[in-house]
């Protein structure tokens, strides 16, 4: 361990970290455009100014390796001229465009011009114009004259996809970011420069002008996409009169599993969320009360049933299911290859089982049909608790008596019964990822007309009170697989399971 001093703050650090790390940590302010932790240094905004003793010009923090006994400064009249000067160069040729801006609130530039900046302009030459709103490919676009040509969305396609898709095309103050002439940015991952550029110069075609930031409130998640389980900051609002709706995911940095990234598929899935929601049950093809499909349900039961379950319910929901089907002496199975997609998966995020949480369907043995068709041929009465599946066997169900728990309203008044459930965001719940790490999703969003979660519906039919705490206490915490775990102490980047096969 090292010792150095910043703003006379005596701060111990590892042998061989970078200066602009070891603010950053420790909540030292330091505007930087071109660094970001997942793309290392690059050197070229120089806004990361910092005065070293010793050293007769200021330095860059983001190049600079700490020493023993090094004295930094990040405040005085004169690193603060350097900084303010640097961010005057950056604004030459900005345009004054922040009331129409969709980076507004979460721009960089804005947020180190009240920091560090604050003067009059001094220009008097007409800004140097460029294209604005270019839709560069995938979800992206792109306004020239609002870039900073930090090349954060450069360095990505080099250092993380390995596509090369961007470049800096001319020179000086004639500079711009392009694709190679005649190409897109159809990049499978191109949501992430969006995330990456500090200003307003890459912005998501999907979200732009939807929502200002600052309504938006964010929420901890995890992608049910694919086995990955990449962690997610959820952005919803409920608007005056409106519902709780959600905006936009972005990814929510965790080193174990997805590090600052998400692709795309994952990204664009929150619309699955406010998209054809089941919010009242149907019987028989008619609007019912939910305390009726209730009654219904009870009455259903006592026949001889198939239950399925989906791979992507959360580890509670599928422990209790579990335990219910077997007070209930219900065969209980689920089926995995309508989750399985060869062709989703790739060498970086995204792998080909289409499901969140496939081994927790392992660690709690349920049973996994190979030919769910077959299955289905032996049973008249079916409790399905799956979309995917509901839809993909929809031939072979719609002669049998279904109950089919659901939050969408597609084909839901075709089953016997349909009964609305909460969808992912608007529950807790915990997940097992690919490499077996133990994630939590928290509950999120409240709809006005909030469909039950499936703990609380089997609750209601067995008349006890039950939620995914109580499914911990009373049934996880018993398996010696979990008998450690605290599901409210567990850690934002997850809890690392035994690995199994
Ligand atoms: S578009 Fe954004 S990320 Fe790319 S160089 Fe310009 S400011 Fe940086
Ligand atoms: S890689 Fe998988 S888990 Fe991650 S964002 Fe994409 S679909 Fe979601
Ligand atoms: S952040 Fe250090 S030079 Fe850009």
């Amino acid at each position: 361990m090292l010792t150095v001093n910043i703003d006379n703050k005596e701060i111990e650090v590892n042998d061989g970290a970078l200066l602009i790390d070891v603010m950053l940590k420790n909540g030292i302010s330091v505007p930087h455009f071109c660094y970001h932790e997942a793309l290392g240094p690059d050197g070229n905004c120089r806004m990361c100014m910092v005065e070293i003793e010793g050293q007769k010009r200021p330095q860059i923090a983001c190049d600079t390796i700490v020493k023993d006994g090094m004295v930094v400064r990040t405040k005085g009249e004169k690193i603060e001229k350097v900084k303010r000067g640097i961010l005057e160069l950056e604004l030459i040729n900005h345009p004054i465009d922040c009331p129409v801006c969709d980076q507004a609130g979460e721009c960089k530039l804005q947020e180190y011009y009240m920091e560090v900046g604050l003067y009059e302009s001094r220009l008097d030459t007409p800004k140097v114009k460029a294209k604005k709103h270019i839709h560069l490919g995938s979800e992206v676009m792109l306004d020239q004259e609002r870039c900073v040509l930090c090349k954060r969305c450069v360095r990505f396609t080099q250092i993380y996809t390995k596509t090369d898709d961007l470049i800096v095309e001319k020179r000086s103050d004639h500079s711009v970011i392009t694709t190679f002439p005649g190409e897109k940015f159809e990049n499978p991952y191109a949501g992430n420069v969006v995330d990456l550029c500090p200003v307003g110069a890459l912005t998501d075609r999907d979200f732009r002008f939807k929502k200002r930031v600052w309504f938006l409130s964010h929420g901890n998640g995890i992608c049910m996409e694919c086995s990955r389980g990449c962690n997610l900051r959820v952005g919803h609002d409920k608007a005056k009169y409106q519902d709780d709706i959600i905006y936009r995911f972005k990814p929510r940095r965790n080193d174990k599993v997805n590090g600052y990234f998400i692709c795309d598929h994952g990204r664009y899935s929150y619309k699955k969320e406010n998209d054809n929601r089941l919010f009242y049950p149907f019987f028989k093809g008619e609007k019912i009360e939910l305390q009726d499909s209730m009654d219904k349900l009870k009455a259903f039961l006592d026949k001889n049933s198939l239950v399925i379950v989906s791979p992507s319910l959360s580890l509670e929901e599928l422990a209790y299911i579990k335990v219910w089907t077997s007070k209930r002496k219900l065969r209980l199975v689920t089926s995995l290859k309508e989750y399985i997609d060869e062709s989703f998966e790739d060498n970086l995020l995204k792998t080909k089982e289409r499901a969140s949480n496939i081994n927790a369907t392992k660690l709690l043995d349920i049973e996994v049909v190979n030919d769910l068709e077959e299955t289905l041929l032996e049973y008249k009465n079916i409790i399905i608790f799956s979309h995917k599946i509901a839809e993909q066997n929809f031939e072979l169900l719609k002669d049998k008596k279904v109950i089919n728990f659901t939050t969408t309203s597609i084909n839901s008044d075709k089953f016997k019964l349909s009964i609305p459930i909460a969808s992912t965001y608007e529950k807790a719940g915990s997940y097992i990822n690919c490499d077996w790490i133990l994630q939590k999703s928290d509950k999120i969003v409240q709809k006005e007309l909030q469909p039950p979660t499936i703990l609380e519906i089997l609750g209601i039919i067995e008349d006890e009170y039950i939620d995914e705490n109580r499914v911990w206490q009373k049934y996880l915490n018993q398996s010696p697989i979990f008998s450690d775990i605290n599901l409210t102490l567990l850690k934002s980047d997850g809890y690392q399971l035994e690995r199994r096969k």
